[in-house]
This record gives structure tokens, sequence and C-alpha cells, in this order.
């Protein structure tokens, strides 16, 4: 008889954690007139990210903390905050990427009404959205009855702005949007090129016009803070000027 020799399963070493400090402006509208800086000192590892570092601070030492989360994985653009003073998605930035030797500063988002702590009132935001009718309109049946046929050069004039989640990343880094909060702004821009240029729909020269305002494509300064911000890699900055230059062809 033989006997089996079984080895033992290798034991992982220890993951090495280390202490981050954050920075988080607060904000509780029933008790304070002014947004106020608080520290918090957190025991995080290189995967995390700094969503996960939110998360520990709200399960661990303040339940008060107040942000906005959901997929958690890039999709779902409820967690875009200002993170060491740049636009990002709190799901999708590494702690390990940022300058742990300094406390890593997160607040929300600029330019749209703050609610409490990390949330904004996104509702401007989404109002710019809804006004340049992001949605196919065709006055036409399909040839066949079932399908509008496009080609891929036609797809390929719109694909890159299909791929924008509304975070307002873009829009609440631009600093015309700062200062004037009825501009559309970007992300309502890009969301308008998406169907603009899109070969089955009928309504560009009805966006066209609604973008032809004083508070429209206009007011774009080309400062590419947009494009810097944006998480999905959306040109924004270059769709902003497809539709400037759309609207002088007086076409797409
Ligand atoms: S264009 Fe980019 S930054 Fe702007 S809302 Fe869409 S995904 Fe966010
Ligand atoms: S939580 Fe959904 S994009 Fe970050």
């Amino acid at each position: 008889m033989t006997t089996a020799t079984i080895t033992p399963p290798a034991v992982p070493e220890a993951i090495e954690s280390f202490t981050v400090t954050l920075m988080i402006r607060r904000f509780n509208p029933e008790v304070d007139a002014e947004p106020h800086w608080q520290d918090f000192d957190v025991e995080l590892y290189a995967t995390d990210r700094v969503l996960d570092a939110l998360h520990k601070i709200k399960w661990e030492q303040d339940g008060t903390l107040s942000f906005r989360r959901s997929c958690a994985h890039g999709i779902c653009g409820s967690d875009a905050m200002r993170i060491n003073g740049r636009n990002r998605l709190a799901c999708k930035t590494l702690i390990k990427d940022l300058d742990i030797t300094k406390p890593v500063y997160v607040e929300a988002i600029k330019g749209l009404p703050l609610e409490k702590d990390l949330i904004v009132d996104m509702e401007p935001f989404f109002e710019s959205f809804k006004a340049v009718q992001p949605f196919l309109v065709s006055q036409q049946a399909p040839k066949d009855g079932k399908e509008r046929i496009q080609t891929v050069a036609q797809r390929e004039r719109f694909d890159d702005t299909t791929k924008c989640i509304l975070c307002a990343a873009c829009t609440s880094s631009c600093p015309v949007f700062w200062t004037d909060g009825q501009y559309f702004g970007p992300a309502a821009i890009v969301n308008a090129h998406r169907f603009i240029f899109d070969s089955r729909d009928d309504n560009a020269a009805v966006r066209l016009d609604i973008l032809n305002d004083e508070e429209g494509v206009w007011r774009c300064r080309t400062t590419f803070n947009c494009t810097e911000a944006c998480p999905r890699g959306i040109q924004v900055t270059q769709a902003i000027a497809e539709v400037k230059q759309a609207m002088m062809r007086g076409k797409p």
C-alpha cells in the first residue's frame, strides 16, 4: 500500500496596509453655515479605492458621512467628486495612485448646489441634459418594418459620445459653468452630439437650434478641463467643436 503525500496549501504572505489621512469637506445644512474640512485617518490596502476609504470612514468612524455611489465599478456615474482638486470617480481612483505622503483632499463637485457633504443637487444638470432631446427622433418607419440600418462609418461618427455615463465630472469642471450655471455645459452638448450625428435621427436641426443659444455651445472657451475630467475618456472638447462646426454648416 502506498501513502499519498499531501502538500499543505501555501500560506499567503501578509498583505501590507498603510494609514492614509483623508481631508473631507463636510457640510450639514441643518447645523453648518459654511462647509468645513475634517480629517480622518484610515487603514487601507494598495487595492483600495477612494470609495473604499469613504466606506471605511462611514462604517467605522462616522456614519453621518454622506456621499452617493451605486455600482462601484465606473458605470453608474453617481460618485463623481473632487479628489486632490481634480474631478474623478471615487470608485475608479486607486489610493496608491495618489500621493499618500500627504492628506488626500475630497470634496463635492463644483458649480451645483451643495446638499450635504459630498452630495450636490443634480437637478440643474439633468434639466440641461433633458433640454437637448437626448433620444432618437425619427419621422419615418424602418424600410423593412424592423430595423433602421446604419453603416459602420455612420455609426463611428457618434461612437465616442455614446459612452457618457452622466457623471457630471465634465460640466462641474468647466469654469464657464462655475460662473454661469445657465450654460448648458459639456455633458448636455455631448449627449446632443450623440443624436445630432446619428444618421437615423431626424431632429438634428432642432438640437442645433437649441444649442445655438447665448447659453449654448458658443460659451465654451476650449479650456479642455472637461476632456481631462471625463472618466470615460470621451473627447468632450472635440465633440463640442464638432457641434459648433455643424451649426456653421447648417447640418451634421
Ligand atoms: S462626458 Fe464624460 S465626464 Fe461628462 S458626464 Fe459624460 S461621462 Fe461624465
Ligand atoms: S459608483 Fe458607479 S460609477 Fe462609481
